[in-house]
């Protein structure tokens, strides 16, 4: 964020102390501009930041009652398995004890009873179990997910896979597949389909239009002023989509409805879902898009980049504004966009979605989500540029190529 300050008067600020007065424009959003900023209300926020971690809108019907996910996990994974599948632990959530156990050795992560254990403590990200003492033995009765599962990750502080929560982070090593694939209850052909997606995909229509091409699992954050939600743009809401993932997805209870698409989902007769939504989203516009780590990119060519981005590139002309993204003003047909056609010659995913259409993505924090466009068939920046520069014929130099990464990983 940039803000100008053309007032005569700004050298007298400085020397009475830029940061008292400057801090109150900036947090109005550059004063005349204040009116554009969306803002977020914190209490709302506070409230589904609850939600997005723990609540699971009552999906244990289905994780619990369909899939028997329960037993799947009690009989199946212990910790290593668990973490080898991308699951995160809460490290915030373990008592001084367990550390020291886990330290030492004598909790042992190939014992499923520690994964029992940690699922009472609350502390493996998204998933909410219920544990009960049944015969003398821990045993999970109840399993449900929420949103974390796919949409936040751990800062790996303790051990790989155990750390700090990142909240909005997509989880890019969590297999939902794999994870899906354990229960007892699929047909073996449905469980090859969920095999196949790998990590850090999940295909969040597969259930409601038996199509097949999973989708990179993107963040839920850097929302805020952006009026398109998903890579199809079908929600002008957060809260669309939340809705469609809550009750399609994760089996929440609730309903959901969507003409443009055919489907229409109820589950339950006890709505889990509506009355939470509104600070469901309020938590996600407060999440701001991670600044790149320090030299993490070479600041010269970066600025460089930026003059090819706008230029040569012609980038700007769909990746506009501050969020670099057209999507409050239009949606763009796939033969406009780079990634079509679909890698295995799966469906095109616009033509399975509302809209038909693709988003701009929104460009901040790029350096966090490898891989890129909506069907991950760019694993890294570099191959973004080249896909680009090949498909839309830029000529593009070398240097000019190298430039533009270096300005993406800034942004
Ligand atoms: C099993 C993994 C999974 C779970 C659980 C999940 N999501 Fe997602 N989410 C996805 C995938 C995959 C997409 C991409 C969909 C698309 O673009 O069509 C997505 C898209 C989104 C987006 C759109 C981001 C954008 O750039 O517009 C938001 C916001 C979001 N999810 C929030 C949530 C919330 C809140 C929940 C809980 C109600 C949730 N998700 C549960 C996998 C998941
Ligand atoms: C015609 C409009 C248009 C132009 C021009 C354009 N983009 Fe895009 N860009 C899009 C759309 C639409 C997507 C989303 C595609 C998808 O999800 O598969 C996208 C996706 C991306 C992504 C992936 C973002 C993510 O989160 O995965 C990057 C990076 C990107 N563009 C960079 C660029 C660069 C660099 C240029 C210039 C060389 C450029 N774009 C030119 C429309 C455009």
């Amino acid at each position: 964020m940039s803000c100008s300050n053309q007032d005569p008067r700004s050298d007298i600020r400085r020397l009475l102390g830029y940061v008292s007065l400057a801090l109150p424009m900036m947090l109005l959003g550059c004063g005349s501009d204040a009116a554009k900023t969306p803002t977020v209300d914190p209490a709302l926020a506070a409230q589904g930041k609850d939600i997005f971690r723990f609540d699971t809108f009552g999906d244990e019907t289905f994780w619990t009652d369909t899939l028997m996910m329960n037993q799947a996990i009690q009989a199946h994974v212990d910790p290593m398995t668990a973490l080898s599948v991308g699951l995160k632990v809460d490290a915030d959530a373990l008592p001084a004890e367990v550390v020291a156990g886990v330290q030492d050795g004598s909790i042992s992560l190939t014992s499923t009873a520690t994964t029992v254990a940690l699922l009472k403590l609350n502390a493996v990200v998204g998933v909410a179990a219920t544990v009960e003492n049944v015969g003398g033995t821990d045993t999970i009765t109840r399993v449900g997910i929420t949103c974390a599962l796919c949409h936040s990750t751990v800062d790996n502080s303790f051990t790989d896979g155990i750390g700090k929560r990142l909240d909005g982070w997509a989880n890019d090593t969590l297999n939902p597949g794999a994870i899906i694939a354990l229960s007892p209850a699929l047909p073996e052909d449905v469980k090859a389909v969920y095999s196949s997606w790998g990590k850090g995909k999940y295909d969040p229509r597969f259930n409601q239009d038996m199509k097949n091409a999973p989708q990179v699992i993107p963040p839920a954050y850097g929302l805020l002023g952006i009026n398109r939600i998903t890579s199809t743009g079908d929600g002008d809401k957060i809260s669309y989509w939340n809705r469609y993932v809550a009750v399609t997805q994760m089996g929440g209870h609730g309903s959901f409805m969507e003409p443009r698409t055919g489907v229409s989902v109820t589950n339950g007769t006890d709505d889990q879902v509506s009355s939470k939504l509104p600070a469901l989203q309020e938590y996600q516009l407060s999440i701001d898009a991670p600044a790149p780590p320090a030299d993490s990119f070479n600041a010269a060519a970066a600025e460089r980049g930026k003059a090819v981005f706008n230029g040569a590139g012609k980038c700007a002309t769909c990746h506009s504004g501050d969020k670099f993204t057209d999507a409050n003003e239009k949606l763009h047909d796939p033969s406009e966009v780079v990634s079509e056609p679909e890698p295995n010659g799966a469906p095109s995913y616009a033509s399975r979605s509302a809209t038909k259409q693709y988003r701009t993505a929104p460009l901040r924090g790029l350096w966090q989500h490898a891989p890129y466009f909506h069907n991950g068939s760019a694993p890294t920046l570099d191959a973004v540029v080249e896909t680009y520069d090949t498909r839309k014929s830029l000529g593009l130099t070398a240097d000019q190529k190298m430039d533009l990464v270096e300005y993406l990983k800034s942004l």
